[in-house]
């Protein structure tokens, strides 16, 4: 069994809830589907986590801290400079610094796998472009995009999870009660986010891939500490706090 996680966000809280809840099954090895820091208060703490991890793609903040943002808009560019004095910080030693700089410029964009690829944002664009569930009705879009996956495609990035169909549907995971049986049709995956959700359930979102059987996870976590954190840092918009209590 796989996990399947992206969009951690620095949150160290719902990282851990995630982490705990991988122990909890079978799981042999941990994708990352990108954005590990970017918006929450413990980007170095994340980052020391995630690098443990099988395959971690670059996602689009990730690379605004690398070099430098592009499109965003005042509270996420503030929150990217502030991530980026962190990760400049030696803490505890110049050495971890510096390998963590090299282990976030080394990501790739894409991992392909068989017949699974994964991505942050889409084929097309994998650092930047959105796949939302509205998309369905965007036909020349979605066609667009169904052609570049080899039959199963895992992303992230729009912070909503949900399963996409050739046939242009999508799915909630309350919808199919958490669970999706993959077929051999072509079909997109979005595993949620970990650290910042935005389909209004508050708690943390990963999936579990055993076989051909999608499980979508849901994690409850002590989101009330990551508030608190995210309101003692200045250059952290306290918004990037209380949209955490709404899962928006
Ligand atoms: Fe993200």
């Amino acid at each position: 069994m796989k996990a399947l996680i992206s969009d951690i966000h620095s949150n160290l809280e719902a990282l851990q809830a995630v982490l705990a809840d991988i122990a909890q099954h079978s799981v042999e090895a941990i994708y990352c589907l990108g954005d590990v820091i970017g918006y929450g208060p413990n980007p170095r703490e994340c980052l020391d986590r995630i690098m443990e991890c099988d395959i971690v793609l670059l996602g689009n903040h990730d690379q605004a801290v690398l070099f430098d943002p592009m499109n965003f808009n005042p509270v996420a560019e503030r929150a990217t400079m502030w991530t980026r004095s962190q990760l400049d910080r030696p803490l505890p030693t110049r050495a971890a610094a510096d390998s963590r700089w090299e282990y976030l410029s080394e990501r790739p964009m894409k991992h392909r796998e068989g017949d699974i690829l994964l991505v942050h944002g889409s084929p097309r664009n994998p650092l930047n472009e959105y796949i939302f569930p509205e998309d369905i009705y965007h036909e020349t879009k979605m066609r667009s995009i169904f052609a570049q996956v080899p039959r199963y495609q895992f992303q992230g990035h729009t912070h909503i999870p949900g399963i996409f169909t050739e046939s242009l549907e999508f799915f909630s995971p309350d919808e199919i009660e958490y669970e999706y049986q993959l077929d051999g049709r072509k079909t997109l995956c979005n595993v949620g986010s970990v650290g910042q959700p935005r389909d209004t359930d508050n708690r943390a979102c990963y999936v579990l891939l055993d076989g051909n059987t999608i499980r979508f996870r849901r994690v409850e976590y002590d989101l009330e500490t990551t508030i608190a954190k995210i309101r003692e840092i200045d250059e952290l918009d306290n918004f990037l706090g209380e949209r955490l209590r709404g899962g928006r």
